[in-house]
């Protein structure tokens, strides 16, 4: 391993998913096979990941920790770097840098219920999570999920909400805003908090992974704590402008911390002790 901490680990795509219109995940494999062996980290980190000549974006590893010998990334195309992933074809060499930031602490939540709440493209941190608490699924008691998108076309991981939707062990509702349904939608139609108020979940014993975009998390918050939710039980992901991703160039902090280094991951208690423009 170099000294240099910019330098990024070279990764080759592996495969190809479109997910949705614009949304792609690549499966990268490390091409030095020291890294590849013994790359490790866990649900909830990031990483920076880059286009040659382009520059580095953001993303959370959305693949688990419990499946080895590969990462992948979701994103949405947003800008340059994003359009620049987006061209790469399998086979083609990129970046990345990581893991870092904090993590969802799965060890405290073991023999607990977990319910887990998810908006649009904010699906993929949800996703490392969701995976790494099936693949240990005796640690757990209930595993619901409740996943919204605009529109059925916008459900990213079309497939595997198949495979949840399917499993005896795992409660999903999907749903869609309304006007986005298509005539054969069997799931769910209206905004992710009024569908959480519908599903009346259990707030006893069981801890809430809220991942989606602002006004989602804003409506979604009052909603849990009307359900008896506590400050405590109630965990997120933030997704702050990023640069360095190491704690050095000051870019993502809110007051006095550094999302990429105190979070991704906060408790709703940590944040609110935290100014309000996160
Ligand atoms: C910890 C973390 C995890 C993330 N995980 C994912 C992920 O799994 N999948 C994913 O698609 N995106 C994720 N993002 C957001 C992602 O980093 C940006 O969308 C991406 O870097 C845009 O890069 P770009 O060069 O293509 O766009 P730019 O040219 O830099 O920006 C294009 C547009 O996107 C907006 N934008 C850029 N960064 C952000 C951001 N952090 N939040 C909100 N808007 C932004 C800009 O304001 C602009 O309007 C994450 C961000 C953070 C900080
Ligand atoms: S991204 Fe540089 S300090 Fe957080």
């Amino acid at each position: 391993m170099t000294d240099n901490i910019y330098l990024p680990y070279l990764a080759t795509v592996e495969k190809i998913t479109r997910e949705a219109p614009g949304v792609k995940t690549l499966r990268l494999k490390f091409q030095d096979e020291e890294v590849a062996r013994t790359f490790a980290f866990q649900a909830g980190q990031f990483g920076e990941y880059s286009a040659f000549g382009e520059g580095e974006s953001t993303f959370c590893i959305a693949s688990p920790p419990t499946r080895k010998g590969y990462i992948e990334c979701t994103f949405r195309e947003a800008g340059r770097v994003t359009a620049a992933l987006a061209k790469l074809e399998e086979g083609q060499t990129m970046g990345f840098r990581g893991p870092y930031g904090n993590t969802f602490p799965l060890g405290e939540w073991r023999g607990k219920s977990l319910l887990f709440v998810a908006g649009g493209i904010a699906l993929p941190p949800m996703r490392c999570v969701i995976w790494n608490a099936l693949d240990t699924r005796d640690n757990f008691k209930d595993i619901s999920i409740l996943y919204g998108a605009r529109t059925v076309a916008d459900l990213v991981y079309k497939h595997e909400l198949r495979e949840w939707g399917e499993r005896p062990d795992v409660r999903l509702v999907a749903t869609v805003d309304p006007g986005g349904e298509t005539p054969d939608w069997k799931g769910e139609v209206g905004f992710v908090p009024a569908v959480l108020e519908k599903m009346q979940p259990k707030a006893e014993g069981t801890i809430a992974v809220v991942c989606g975009p602002p006004v989602m998390i804003k409506f979604t918050f009052p909603v849990l704590e009307k359900l008896g939710f506590s400050p405590q039980s109630i965990y997120t992901t933030l997704e702050n402008r990023m640069k360095c991703g190491l704690g050095k160039c000051g870019r993502c902090n809110v007051g006095s911390k550094y999302v990429c280094k105190d979070g991704p991951v906060f408790s709703r208690a940590e944040l609110e002790t935290l100014p309000s423009e996160y």
